[in-house]
Parts: structure tokens; C-alpha cells; sequence
């Protein structure tokens, strides 16, 4: 465990040094101080194995039934795919649990967020694009993100957009079913637009997450993707469930972001289940400039707080 580990640890439960401390003293029969702890966390000293092992976050128990294969896809753009997807794959790695993030969008931009190096990737061939276009598998081409392995994008996946082959949509499928057993989730970032990697998207997954913005509903690309959907459910892949609605952006301060959050619990909660919203919070983009999830770089911040609380209705989906 690293200090910053240790640090977000005892930030998402609240505590402070002397409480993480205290928790130590109790649970391993010493007597740590707070300036110790504070040590640990700016990496003055190291962390003994033991304070380490009682820290790390438990491996969870493989799920019995294979990876849950979960798309977060809208039609529309700038809804918060990517930065749910990243923040959703970080929180349940943090949790335990093995997972997989595949950016399936030709604008790499969960890539990007994640500093990994797209240009060098693509040299080596290691992004999605060669797994999808070329004879690898997804494990071939895999890298190690931040407790998590993500496959890869470039702009070059745009290309896969041309297959025209019977049955190119179950390409994506095609290509994750071996490694169900090696991962317990598996989050894929769809692209915008209504092309063949969306609909890839759509025949791989097990659910679905949509992000919307909290605007009124015939502009939040909802329309044209849950008429793809019913498509998808019917000839595609007939178990593909919603798994809810996320309503990002949250401004409670704003009365018309309260008004537009009613609209779209009053539309669609009939047929969806729509999560308690993520709230604006410029800490997803000042995470994101720094390369890192808003858990790792301010897990105190009420957009950490929405996404871990996300990931725990994913974990009991
Ligand atoms: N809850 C939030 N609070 C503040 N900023 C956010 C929030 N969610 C997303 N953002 C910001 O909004 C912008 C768009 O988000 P993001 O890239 O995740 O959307 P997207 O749906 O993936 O977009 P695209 O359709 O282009 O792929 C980013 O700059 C991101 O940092
Ligand atoms: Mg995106």
C-alpha cells in the first residue's frame, strides 16, 4: 500500500490521522500516533506489511456467473460516458473486485483521462483497434491502469465504423467472452454517435448505464438510443437490461436542474431505474487533468461520494 492509498482510505470513511491511527491501535494492538500515520501518508516512512494487509481493500469473491459486461452509452455527447466509466472502473477496483475498462471510442478520451500513452500503444499494437481489426484477443492488447487493466483506444478504431461483414456487431462479444472468468466487470465507454461501435457496445453488455444531463428530455439523446435499444433487445441481444439512468451535472443549489431532475424521474422511473444523481463538481475535471479519478485525487468530494455510492448499487445489480 502507498501513502495516497492510505490516505483515501481513511479520507472516503471520514477519519482523521488520529482516528485512522486509533483504528490501527485496536484492530493490531499497537500504539501508533497520529504524526506516525502522517509520515505513512507522505511517504517519510514505509508502511509496515501488516498495517498494509489490514488496509488493502479484500479481494472479493469472483462472481459465480462470469463478468458483468456494463456499457455506459448515450447518443449524445459530453453527457459524462467517459468520466463515469473511469471513476465507476477505479471505485470497483478499489473495491476489490477485478475489472476491466474498455474504451471503445475513436476519441481515446478515457485513455486520455488515464494518461496512458495512445500513440506508443498503437506503435505496439496493444490498443482495441488491434484486437477488434486484427487476429488478438483483448488480453493480448490489455495495459495496467490504476488497479485495473484497460484496452486501449486510438483514432484508428474509427475504422472498425466500415466492417461490413454478417454479424460484425458481436465482434466486441466475440472477442471479451474469454475472459469472463478472468475479470468481474468489465465497463465499456461508448462512443457518441449511432454507428457500429456503439451497436457493438449494445450486443456485448449485460446492462446498460445512461448519463444524462439534467436538461429538458428531448435534448438529452435519450429518444434515439432507447429506440436503438428496443432494436438491439429484439434481433441483437435479448438480455440486455437498463441498469438505471444517472442523471450527471446535479446543480440541487439550481432550481431548474430540481425541476428537470423531477421531469426525468416523473418519464422514466416507470421503466428505469434512475439513480440518485452525480452533483456538479469541478473535481471530476481538475482529476482528470491530472490523470487521476476523483476517489484518488479528492475522495472527500461530493463527486466521489456519488460514484462510490453508484458503484455500490452496480456491485448489488
Ligand atoms: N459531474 C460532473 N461534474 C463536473 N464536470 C463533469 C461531470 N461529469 C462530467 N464532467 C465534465 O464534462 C465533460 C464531458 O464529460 P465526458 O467526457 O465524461 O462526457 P462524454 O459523454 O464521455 O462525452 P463524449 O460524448 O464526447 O464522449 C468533461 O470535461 C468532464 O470532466
Ligand atoms: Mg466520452
Amino acid at each position: 500500500m502507498r501513502g495516497e492509498d492510505m490516505r483515501s482510505f481513511r479520507i472516503l470513511r471520514n477519519w482523521g490521522q488520529d482516528e485512522l491511527a486509533e483504528h490501527l491501535n485496536q484492530a493490531l494492538g499497537r500504539k501508533y500516533t497520529r504524526p506516525k500515520i502522517s509520515r505513512w501518508e507522505t511517504g517519510a516512512e514505509r508502511i509496515p506489511a501488516d498495517v498494509s494487509a489490514h488496509l488493502s481493500p479484500k479481494r472479493q469473491p469472483p462472481r459465480r456467473d462470469g463478468a458483468l459486461v456494463l456499457g455506459f452509452a448515450n447518443f449524445k455527447g459530453g453527457v459524462g460516458k467517459t468520466t463515469l466509466s473511469v471513476n465507476v472502473a477505479d471505485a470497483l477496483a478499489r473495491a476489490g473486485h477485478r475489472v476491466l475498462l474498455v474504451d471503445c471510442d475513436p476519441q481515446y478520451n478515457a485513455t486520455k483521462l488515464l494518461g496512458l500513452p495512445a500513440a506508443a500503444l498503437f506503435e505496439e499494437r496493444r490498443t482495441l483497434f488491434h484486437a477488434l481489426e486484427r487476429d488478438l484477443g483483448i488480453a493480448d492488447v490489455v495495459v495496467r491502469g490504476p488497479g485495473f487493466d484497460v484496452a486501449t483506444s486510438h483514432i484508428d478504431l474509427m475504422r472498425v465504423e466500415t466492417r461490413g461483414e454478417p454479424g460484425a456487431e458481436f465482434i466486441l462479444k466475440e472477442k471479451l467472452a474469454p475472459l469472463a472468468d478472468r475479470y468481474d466487470f468489465v465497463i465499456i465507454d461508448a462512443p457518441p454517435n449511432p454507428g457500429k461501435l456503439t451497436t457493438m457496445v449494445l450486443a456485448a453488455a449485460h446492462r446498460l448505464v445512461i448519463p444524462v444531463r439534467t436538461e429538458p428530455l428531448d435534448s438529452s439523446g435519450l429518444d434515439l438510443l432507447l429506440e436503438q435499444l428496443s432494436q438491439v433487445q429484439r434481433r441483437l441481444n435479448t438480455g440486455l437490461k437498463v441498469l438505471g439512468v444517472v442523471p450527471n451535472h446535479y446543480d440541487a443549489r439550481k432550481a431548474v436542474d430540481q425541476i428537470l431532475l423531477g421531469t426525468i424521474r416523473d418519464n422514466l422511473s416507470a421503466k428505469f431505474r434512475v439513480f440518485e444523481p452525480v452533483p456538479y463538481d469541478s473535481a471530476f475535471g481538475k482529476a482528470g487533468l491530472m490523470n487521476q479519478t476523483v476517489v484518488s485525487a479528492w475522495a472527500r468530494s461530493s463527486g466521489a461520494k456519488a460514484i462510490m455510492s453508484l458503484v455500490r448499487e452496480i456491485e448489488n445489480a
